[in-house]
């Protein structure tokens, strides 16, 4: 056993500086509980004069990353600068050096994940990622050990705090999309630009993890759908209250026979399902398993100390298995492509709010084009009246998209439709 297990992190940003004082501040009960020394030794960052509410002990700062990287003493290296580049150049040359891995960058595993597993594997390196989904939450660890023996059929999430913020205020308090989205920038919940957040790229990411590790299969990310909330109007919200459900921005993961269905997209649920009263900047991922049934992971899926609680727990997980000479351990997720269907085959219920001309005929030519492509109608609503228009809202019986696609394109073409306003995927 090691008296000691040298760390480096590289990037000092708000995962770094939490990351740093978790591993300071919890010193004593880490050592305890790994059985030896768990030592940060470098924090290397272009940016080391900005304060950060962190003390550092002093000459552990460099601007040099090759003080962490080729550093002897250094058995783990801690990448938390995010993005593709330089993150992946940094961990290969890490895992060429022989040292142990540990980051939250789900950009950089979404992407890249086979060549990183395969360049850890090549060195008989630890290679640990629990940050990257979900912050504080563990639910990489969890699906990698205590729920492994299942055959999971499907995992259903809120993943992305900023997005579940703002719709949880578009539904309390019934302001619009731009409003609230103005006010968390202001309040700092939403970066300044929220483009990965909103359009559901950052979901995207997670739930293409999340995937490859319950389908023991390397999802393409290319091939997870993403759709963001920026289309939802205050008027959803209410409709969404009216029909007994809220609105959510799911990452949904499903078995479907031999492919998997992969999507990210705003997701009509009742207010009965458990990830409903999932509120404001919270996550939370349901799992059903064959075997455990249904399980629910909730808590904080961003922040310095969350994260840093999840990349701690990841070093100390390796220092164990330094500690014990059983690196490389845990399989990796070089399994092989992973299939999955495309939209136009995923079968599930619509709802949908339109604008139409108020007057005789318009459901029926309506109601026929749907008739023509297989879409059956469950429920329509006809909402205020402003002036001669009526605005409708209509919920459908489960389809195939491609079908109900179709009938959207036709229907807003139609002379009594002035606009399909939106429609959303609705999930029992
Ligand atoms: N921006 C993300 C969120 C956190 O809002 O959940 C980091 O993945």
């Amino acid at each position: 056993m090691k008296s000691r297990v040298g760390v480096g992190i590289i990037g000092f940003g708000n995962i770094g500086w939490g990351t740093a004082k978790v591993l300071l501040d919890n010193a004593a009960e880490i050592a305890q509980k790994v059985g030896s020394k768990v030592e940060l030794l470098k924090i290397a960052d272009l940016d080391i004069t900005t304060p950060r509410p962190v003390t550092v002990p002093p000459n552990i700062l460099t601007t040099d990353v090759t003080e962490v990287l080729n550093n002897p003493e250094i058995d783990i290296v801690v990448e938390l600068i995010g993005g593709v580049n330089p993150a992946k150049k940094f961990i290969l040359q890490a895992m060429a050096n022989g040292k142990h891995v540990v980051t939250a960058n789900k950009e950089l595993i979404a992407k890249h994940g086979t060549e990183i597993f395969e360049a850890a594997a090549k060195n008989g390196v630890d290679f640990y990622f629990e940050g990257s989904v979900c912050g504080g939450i563990p639910i990489i660890a969890a699906l990698k050990t205590s729920l492994a023996a299942n055959n999971v059929q499907e995992i259903m999430g809120i993943v992305n705090g900023t997005t579940n913020y703002i719709l949880t205020k578009m539904a309390n308090e019934g302001s619009d999309f731009g409003e609230v989205l103005a006010e968390a920038q202001k309040a700092g919940y939403a970066e300044a630009d929220p483009t990965s957040d909103i359009e559901g790229y950052d979901a995207k990411y997670k739930l293409a993890i999340l995937a490859s590790i319950v389908f023991t299969g390397s999802v393409n990310v290319d091939d997870v759908y993403a759709e963001g909330i920026t289309k939802l109007a205050r008027a959803d919200m209410e409709n969404a209250r009216e029909l007994g459900c809220v609105i959510k921005l799911l990452g949904i993961a499903k078995r479907n026979g031999d492919k998997v269905q992969i999507r990210v997209h705003p997701t009509l649920i009742p207010m009965t399902h458990p990830l409903a009263t999932v509120n404001d900047v919270f996550n939370a991922v349901f799992v059903r398993g064959d075997c455990v049934g249904d399980v629910m992971f909730y808590g904080r899926g961003a922040g310095s100390l969350p994260t840093g609680s999840a990349v701690t727990g990841d070093i100390m997980d390796i220092a164990r298995n330094i500690n014990c000479g059983s690196v490389g351990r845990v399989p990796q997720l070089n399994f092989g492509p992973c299939a999955v269907q495309s939209m136009d085959e995923v079968v599930t219920k619509y709802y949908m709010r339109m604008r139409v001309n108020d007057q005789p005929g318009v459901l029926a030519k309506i109601g026929g084009v749907f008739g023509e492509h297989q879409v059956s109608v469950a429920s329509v609503i006809q909402k205020d009246q402003v002036a001669d228009q009526a605005e409708i809202v209509m919920v459908m019986h489960k389809v195939a998209e491609a079908n109900f696609r179709r009938a959207i394109e036709q229907i807003a073409k139609l002379p009594v439709v002035s606009e399909v306003c939106t429609w959303i995927r609705v999930e029992e």
